[in-house]
């Protein structure tokens, strides 16, 4: 059986695997039964030490935050200063955790960061324009305080900022919706890739919408840039995963935050923000590759995508018209 030294210095794992002595006495790892034992929890940090270099499979890697104290996940969550990403944030937030929150407004980012705070977590929080890719790529690959081990692209513009005249979006409209929706993902996403893919672990969630899955004539630029993070998704959670790294694509349909209040029209099936946030958080525990909620919506999505295109317009039109306030 396949087995891997474990060096010295101090790690939790929260693993997947088996130790057992060596005739020198010192702990080994089996890799090759890593993948086979769920939520098996070593706490080996005063016997053995850094494993990062050597472990084959998923792993948390603990360090010592300030005054000494475990930080077993770095979360960093973009958009956390309302609705969702604020919602993750403190969902999160506990003392075994270090948050990394991102969004432009300062005041109401500080706030959720202090609220965090509170429930025990180390948190920093930048005021940046997720377009702005060259500081939101120093902020993600910044590993002074441990590398990031789960990363959320939430940022994101939509409601009544997206919906199309009859002419289609103004042109300044449709390129600030592509700019934050799909480039603003692809600014925050590309540049972990390489540290995951070197350290073998780490896990991104991306947020796009059920209109990425079924695109809407009512938003045809957020439909777009949605349908782009969604294949964005997928694919690199094909690529990546070979390195050991999952990424999830989150589809919601109307969730109760200032965006969906926005639209004037009535929110089928809309999800309270904490049931969101719990259903989100569930999917990213899961390694799920792909999260479409609600049910009914995720099982409307199934059939009507496919539906010939004359039948599926005429059905969103109409239910467009139904819903309008
Ligand atoms: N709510 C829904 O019904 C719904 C449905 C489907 C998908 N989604 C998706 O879920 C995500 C979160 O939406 P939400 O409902 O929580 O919206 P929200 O309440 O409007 O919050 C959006 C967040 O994104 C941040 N943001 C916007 N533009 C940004 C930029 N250029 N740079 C950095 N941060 C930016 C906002 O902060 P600042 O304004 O301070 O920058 C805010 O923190 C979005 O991607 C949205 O498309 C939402």
């Amino acid at each position: 059986m396949a087995t891997t030294g474990l060096a010295s210095g101090r790690c939790q794992l929260s693993a997947l695997g088996w130790l057992r002595s060596t005739e020198a006495g010192r702990p080994q790892i089996a890799a090759s039964t890593l993948s086979t034992i769920p939520e098996l929890r070593f706490d080996i940090s005063r016997t053995i030490g850094d494993t990062s270099s050597v472990l084959p499979v998923r792993y948390r890697q603990s360090r010592r935050g300030p005054r000494g104290r475990t930080i077993k996940r770095h979360i960093l969550i973009t958009g956390a200063s309302r609705g969702i990403g604020a919602g993750l944030a403190r969902y999160y937030a506990a003392p075994d955790v270090q948050l990394t929150l991102l969004a432009r407004s300062e005041e109401p980012l500080a706030a959720v960061a202090e609220s965090c705070r509170r429930d025990g977590a180390i948190v920093r929080y930048h005021p940046v324009d997720v377009g702005d890719a060259s500081t939101v790529a120093a902020i993600v690959t910044d590993t002074s305080h441990g590398p990031v081990t789960l990363l959320i692209a939430n940022a994101g513009i939509g409601g009544s900022a997206a919906v199309a005249g009859p002419g289609g979006e103004h042109a300044s409209d449709a390129r600030a919706i592509g700019q934050v929706n799909f480039q603003g993902v692809i600014n925050t996403v590309a540049p972990a890739l390489a540290g995951f893919a070197e350290r073998r672990s780490g896990q991104i969630a991306i947020i796009g919408s059920l209109a990425g899955v079924v695109p809407l004539p009512s938003s045809p630029a957020y439909s777009a840039a949605k349908a782009g993070v969604r294949a964005y998704a997928i694919a690199l959670d094909r690529l990546m995963r070979k390195s050991g790294v999952r990424v999830t694509h989150i589809a919601p349909g109307f969730v109760a935050t200032d965006m969906s209040a926005s639209l004037a029209m009535d929110l089928p099936y809309l999800v309270p923000l904490d049931d969101a946030v719990r259903l989100i958080a569930r999917a990213i525990d899961k390694r799920r590759q792909e999260f479409i909620f609600p049910w009914q919506l995720r099982l409307a999505a199934g059939v009507l995508s496919r539906l010939p295109d004359w039948l599926l317009v005429k059905i969103l039109d109409q239910s467009q018209k139904n819903l309008e306030r």
